[in-house]
């Protein structure tokens, strides 16, 4: 079988983005795939975090994981810091990048640009991410769009890990959605919906309650047309719009732009915000008794020692390979 890997940062609420460009796949790639999805919480410490907020938002995604359909009987899931093999392929991975490659990375300019205090693991977070992946001798990665840099990065420094050492890494490939790949800021379409957004009225959480919802749906930009079309580049608030309901709902673009011939933005917009409060009812259900429950610690535990075993194989290939320690 090949193999899935994949990660979500434990930071702020899951967005409606994270869950159309990413969660969503992952549930249908669990039974065709052998799957590692995992709560990358080294990752978000490139940034400061509050000790407590971290701690509990670690355990609300991966309470989400499981309630958006991820089952451990199928698919392993587990925090990235209780897996020492990431820090310590990630410092291996570090030692073959070029600072110049890692400057050249999009998020980090975006990160770090115009900042005082920009942390060094800010610009090393892509050989963390290339060590999460190679890891696993990860086939493929189902990731957003947004990622996609870091990805073909990881290929970059996995083959050029091969070249210098052995082949040992398997070279993995990125997995985009077929649509819903970029999901937009509500409140600006040309930005991409994001955690970190200052305006709350951009994102969707998937933990937001049905008023909450239909408040940011009816409150999105869209234009001054009045007629619902698919078109990215002049109607991109209305085909964002489009583009959510179509993920949520398994409908295609086409088939709803004919749903709203001649229907007002005022009825679009509340029936896109009744799709995603249907899509996201049986999900908040499950999260809520999983939250707090035993069971959550156990899979995590599990899932923890299933990834290490996976794991540590890989790193002693690369230490090997390196000429790390001593031969064993
Ligand atoms: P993160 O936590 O920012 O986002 C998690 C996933 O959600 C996707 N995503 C989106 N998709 C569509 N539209 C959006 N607006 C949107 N916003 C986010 C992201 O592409 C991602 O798939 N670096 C990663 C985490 C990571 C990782 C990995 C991923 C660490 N190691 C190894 C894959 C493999 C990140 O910050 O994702």
């Amino acid at each position: 079988m090949k193999r899935i890997f994949s990660g979500v940062q434990p930071t702020g609420t899951v967005t409606l983005g994270n869950y159309i460009g990413a969660f969503r796949q992952f549930t249908t790639l669990q039974d065709e795939y052998d799957c590692i999805f995992c709560i990358v919480d080294q990752h978000a410490i490139t940034v400061p975090q509050d000790r407590l907020e971290l701690r509990k938002n670690i355990r609300s995604l991966a309470a989400l994981y499981l309630a958006v359909g991820i089952n451990p009987d199928k698919a392993i899931l587990f925090i990235q810091s209780e897996v020492p093999a990431h820090a310590q392929a990630g410092w291996m991975m570090q030692c073959i990048s070029y600072i110049g490659e890692l400057e050249r990375m999009t998020q980090f300019k975006d990160k770090s640009t115009g900042k005082d205090g920009v942390s060094a693991s800010l610009l090393t977070y892509p050989p963390l991410m290339a060590a999460d992946i190679i890891l696993y001798q990860t086939d493929f990665v189902p990731v957003g769009d947004d990622q996609k840099q870091h990805v073909e990065l990881t290929r970059d420094l996995t083959e050029r890990f091969n070249k210098r050492y052995n082949d040992v890494l398997t070279i993995p490939e990125i997995r985009l959605p077929k649509n819903g790949a970029r999901i937009k800021a509500l409140q600006d379409p040309l930005k991409k919906m994001s955690k970190s957004d200052p305006n709350k009225k951009s994102t969707i959480s998937l933990l937001d309650s049905p008023k909450e919802i239909e408040k940011k749906i009816k409150s999105a930009v869209t234009d001054s047309e009045g007629i619902v079309s698919f078109d990215v580049e002049n109607k991109p608030g209305v085909s964002n719009l489009l583009t959510i309901e179509a993920a949520l709902t398994g409908e295609t673009i086409e088939a709803l732009v004919t749903k709203y011939n001649g229907v007002g933005y005022g009825n679009f917009k509340a029936s896109v915000a009744n799709a995603i409060i249907d899509h996201l009812k049986p999900i908040q259900d499950r999260y809520e008794t999983l939250l707090d429950s035993e069971e959550l610690d156990t899979i995590l535990d599990q899932g923890a020692d299933k990834a290490q075993a996976i794991a540590s194989k890989t790193l002693r290939k690369m230490e090997n390979a390196m000429g790390l320690g001593r031969k064993r």
